[in-house]
């Protein structure tokens, strides 16, 4: 039997471990992270995080062949496999702040492994990290006097969270860098082994480590790149009276271009694309392609800016004052079916709609304890209820965030009642049935159209 250690158990360590642990029964899977409190809850069989799937998935092996402990150290000599998924966010301070990765606890990770492992491991890194870390990997854990050989790996993780589960289970590709030296080919079978006990070999593909790395931050950006692209169009179009929708179909049904990830919104979130492209960003600076650093800085420019044309199109459309009125948030998770708000657009705007002196109140089915969180400094100038329709009573605006479904079959005749007249709806997901919300009498604003207006 295989024994499998992951270090970090969050949104990627966590599902991505219950995925193996399923898949591979003859293996043992131990999940650890310094925080007990998410430890305790893995441990109940109710995930920390909210993730459709999930609970059944843990349910499957908990106890069986997958573990969750907060002993990080005790548990790294038995292991042969060691994941590593801790959380390598930003910078905030010093040199390379709001760019490049802060990579502390990655380093602190290195060395946990190298003070308590006696025998020779494999390291997979599965946190998102800048080309190159795994050769600093290698570097720190072949510090120690002793002769233990440790083998990194990358294996970079592809899942969108809301539909983790079915990613996992189902993935595009599975990419794996190892070094090409023979002990590097021996660790890369291994993992290959373990993915193809549920994934088709030909989508299993393997590279050289730096590849790996910057595949990761590649795809993200590439990703990111197009949701900028369509937002940008999307100004357009509320100037011109195109409509993005349609124009996103037509150029979508190009299938060079494709039609996913052309949906227009109030700008992308997650712990993901912004640190992904910040980091890209970071690494041509340091390797002195300037023209290719800006290039990418562009796509968060523009994301930015779609939120603060989105705040000043509130503005406007409401007599150039929010002061004094309610303003109904539906939504506040980065993307529906997640309860996860790191860089949410959601922030940017209630903060911006605060600065103007609005009364924000916030609802959403699962990201309000995030929410509070996140805007823990604005106390008593918004508000958290998670009922829509009690957050829309006497409300001058809704303002729609996030893409959730229960926000489409709302009743919304019966919503309009109970809003101050005029009363405005602002899409910022396109999402709704727009017409049906003019003829209730409502003024609605789509991002990436005209504005339909009550005359
Ligand atoms: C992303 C990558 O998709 C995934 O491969 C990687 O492992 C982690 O980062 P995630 O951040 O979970 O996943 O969600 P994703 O579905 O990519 O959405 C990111 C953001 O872009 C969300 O805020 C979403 O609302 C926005 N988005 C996405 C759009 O605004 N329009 C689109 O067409 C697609
Ligand atoms: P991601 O979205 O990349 O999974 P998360 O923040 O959800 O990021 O999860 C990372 C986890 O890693 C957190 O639960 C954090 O407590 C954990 N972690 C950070 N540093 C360490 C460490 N040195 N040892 C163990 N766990 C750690």
């Amino acid at each position: 039997m295989k024994n499998i250690l992951c270090i970090g158990a969050g949104y990627v360590g966590g599902p991505t471990m219950a995925m193996i642990a399923s898949k591979c029964p003859g293996m043992a899977v131990t999940v650890v992270d310094v925080n007990e409190v998410r430890i305790k809850a893995w441990l109940s069989g109710k995930p920390p995080i909210f993730e459709p799937g999930l609970e059944t998935l843990v349910k499957k092996s908990l106890g069986k062949n997958l573990f969750f402990s907060a002993d990080v150290a005790g548990s790294i000599e038995k292991a042969d496999i060691i994941f590593v998924s801790v959380n390598t966010p930003t910078k905030t301070f010093g040199h390379g702040a709001g760019r490049a990765a802060d990579l502390q606890y990655w380093e602190k990770t290195a060395r946990i492994i190298l003070a308590n492992a006696k025998t020779d491991k494999i390291v997979v890194e599965k946190c998102t990290l800048p080309v190159r870390t795994a050769s600093a990997m290698e570097r720190i854990l072949h510090s120690g006097p002793g002769s233990v050989h440790f083998e990194v790996l990358s294996n970079p993780e592809f899942l969108s969270e809301g539909t983790a589960v079915q990613d996992l289970e189902s993935p595009d590709r599975v990419l794996i860098g190892g070094s090409n030296t023979a002990e590097g080919q021996a660790a890369v079978k291994m993992l290959v082994d373990i993915y193809a006990h549920w994934v088709p070999r030909d989508r299993i593909i393997t590279t050289n480590v730096w590849s790996s790395e910057l595949s990761k931050l590649a795809a993200n950006a590439m990703l990111a790149q197009r949701v900028s692209s369509i937002n940008s169009l999307s100004a357009l179009c509320e100037v011109t009276e195109a409509d993005i929708g349609e124009v996103a179909r037509a150029i979508g049904m190009d299938s060079r271009i494709g039609a996913k990830f052309l949906s227009a919104g109030i700008g992308f979130g997650g712990s993901c694309f912004k640190k992904d492209i910040l980091n890209l960003v970071y690494l041509c600076e340091h390797y002195g392609l300037h023209q290719v650093a800006e290039y990418w800085k562009q796509v968060v420019v523009i994301n930015d800016y779609q939120q603060e044309r989105f705040v000043n199109s509130i503005l406007r459309s409401m007599f150039n004052t929010v002061a004094g009125k309610r303003i109904a948030i539906l939504g506040f998770a980065f993307k529906a079916d997640t309860g996860d708000t790191r860089e949410s657009p959601a922030i940017a705007v209630c903060r911006r709609l605060v600065e103007e002196r609005a009364e924000v109140v916030v609802t959403d089915p699962e990201a309000l304890d995030n929410a509070r969180h996140d805007l823990a400094d604005l106390v008593g100038k918004v508000t958290f209820e998670p009922d829509p329709y009690k957050a829309a009573k006497g409300a001058h605006a809704l303002v729609v965030l996030t893409e959730w479904k229960c926000y489409e079959t709302l009743d919304y005749a019966c919503v309009f009642k109970s809003m101050a007249q005029p009363a405005f709806l602002f899409d910022g997901r396109r999402k709704l049935d727009h017409d049906k919300l003019v003829k209730i009498g409502f003024n609605v604003h789509v991002i990436g159209q005209s504005s339909m207006i009550r005359k």
